[in-house]
């Protein structure tokens, strides 16, 4: 078992399959006796809040006070003094995240310099790094193939264009901070089972 908890981050464009994970990861967790807290961004505080009626379209905001709102919800994420990220780790739980900082990396640089917004949740990276980011990569069309099939509506990134450019955005995070940051890949065009059996297999390594 591991000595410390584990901190761990999902990430992937949207209708990879990251949030199918996260919760599948978090029962296996549970399954081998291992306590968990299941979170994810953006979170359900008050600027999650405003954030979310952002990507539904019912308010507006320039994509910099976007990018702002996302690193401000993750300061709160990892800090708040009665349930945040390190509080948790703190009591001793293992805390999986469906999304963490590179979903700012990648989303927020389609409209402005990558550097600017690792910059602006520097402050994040430094309080709290993923003993591991656990990337769900999966071709955007199928990605949108999947929202479409399984939702009414779409939010504001989901589109195919900007999806290709929110991956490309990854990968060029992948490659900027490949010497701090611990990034697994998994190929997520595969069967749900067969992904989740890739995501425990490389996880189990972190437990060791
Ligand atoms: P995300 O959190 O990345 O947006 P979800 O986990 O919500 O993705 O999955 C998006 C949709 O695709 C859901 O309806 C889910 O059931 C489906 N889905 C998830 N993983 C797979 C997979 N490996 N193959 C086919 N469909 C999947
Ligand atoms: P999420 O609810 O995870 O959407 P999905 O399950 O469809 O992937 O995330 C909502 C949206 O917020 C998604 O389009 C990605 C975007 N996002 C950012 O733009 N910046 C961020 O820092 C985060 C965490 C998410």
């Amino acid at each position: 078992m591991a000595k410390t908890p584990l901190f761990i981050a999902f990430e992937g464009i949207d209708g990879s399959g990251k949030s199918t994970q996260a919760k599948l990861l978090a029962a296996q967790f549970q399954r081998e006796g291992f306590p968990i807290y299941e979170t994810f961004e953006p979170t359900k505080s008050d600027i999650g809040t405003i954030i979310r009626h952002i990507l539904q379209g019912k308010r507006q905001a320039d994509e910099r006070t976007i990018a702002a709102l996302f690193a401000a919800d993750r300061l709160d994420h990892i800090l708040n003094a009665d349930n945040g990220i390190l509080k948790q780790l703190e009591l001793g739980l293992h805390v999986i995240s469906d999304r963490y900082y590179f979903s700012s990396y990648a989303y927020h640089s389609v409209h402005m310099d990558m550097d600017w917004v690792i910059q602006t949740n520097a402050q994040s990276a430094n309080s709290l790094r993923p003993h591991a980011t656990i990337y769900i990569d999966v071709h955007p069309q199928t990605c949108m193939e999947r929202i479409r099939q399984n939702r009414d509506s779409t939010e504001l990134y989901e589109t195919l264009d900007n999806l290709n450019r929110v991956r490309d955005n990854y990968e060029q995070a992948f490659l900027t901070l490949e010497n701090v940051e611990n990034v697994i890949r998994i190929d997520g065009n595969r069967s749900v089972e067969v992904v989740a059996a890739d995501v425990w297999h490389a996880v189990q390594n972190l437990l060791k």
